[in-house]
């Protein structure tokens, strides 16, 4: 949370809606909702981990039948511009993958340019905006959608 505090421009959930999404001990087979964390590695590499010790990034995605919505990803400004964010989703979309025909959606602030740029790379395609979606600023939010096959 702290993590996400101090990134203005990240989907701002409260600690309930954090355990409510990704609940302790769930025996789930395969999970409808996943969190990967980017830890510091021990030559100071990120590498994608399930525990953390000093966070350097998360995100946060869900899955209904084929349909994966990326909820959440953040990078902490001081490692911004490493590859961190990138690595998180292509390990979404590599995990993506094994079901087929998968598609991930996301949405994002319109003025987000260093997360467009990031989606836009990773080859995800502009489908649409929704107006006045956003608060706290109101802007709108503009839709990105993924086909991973
Ligand atoms: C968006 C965010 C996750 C990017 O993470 P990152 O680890 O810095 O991204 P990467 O290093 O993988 O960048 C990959 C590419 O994305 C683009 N990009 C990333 N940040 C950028 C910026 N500030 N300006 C322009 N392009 C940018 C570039 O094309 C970059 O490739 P390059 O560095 O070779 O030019 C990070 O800036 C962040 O946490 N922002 C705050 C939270 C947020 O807005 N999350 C998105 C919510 S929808």
């Amino acid at each position: 949370m702290e993590l996400e505090r101090e990134s203005r421009s990240a989907a701002h959930w409260t600690a309930e809606q954090y355990a409510q999404a990704l609940p302790a001990g769930s025996q789930q087979p395969r999970p409808e909702r996943i969190a990967w964390v980017a830890e510091e590695g021990l030559e100071g590499q990120p590498r994608v981990a399930s525990k953390a010790a000093e966070i350097m990034a998360f995100l946060i995605a869900r899955r209904i039948d084929l349909e994966w919505e990326l909820e959440n990803v953040v990078v902490a400004a001081r490692v911004r511009r490493r590859g961190l964010g990138s690595l998180l989703i292509k390990n979404l979309v590599q995990d993506a993958g094994r079901l087929p025909r998968a598609t991930i959606f996301l949405e994002v602030r319109e003025s987000n340019r260093a997360a467009r740029a990031l989606y836009e790379g990773l080859g995800f395609e502009e489908t649409g905006a929704r107006k006045n979606y956003y608060a706290n600023p109101l802007e709108d939010a503009i839709l990105y959608r993924l086909n991973v096959h």
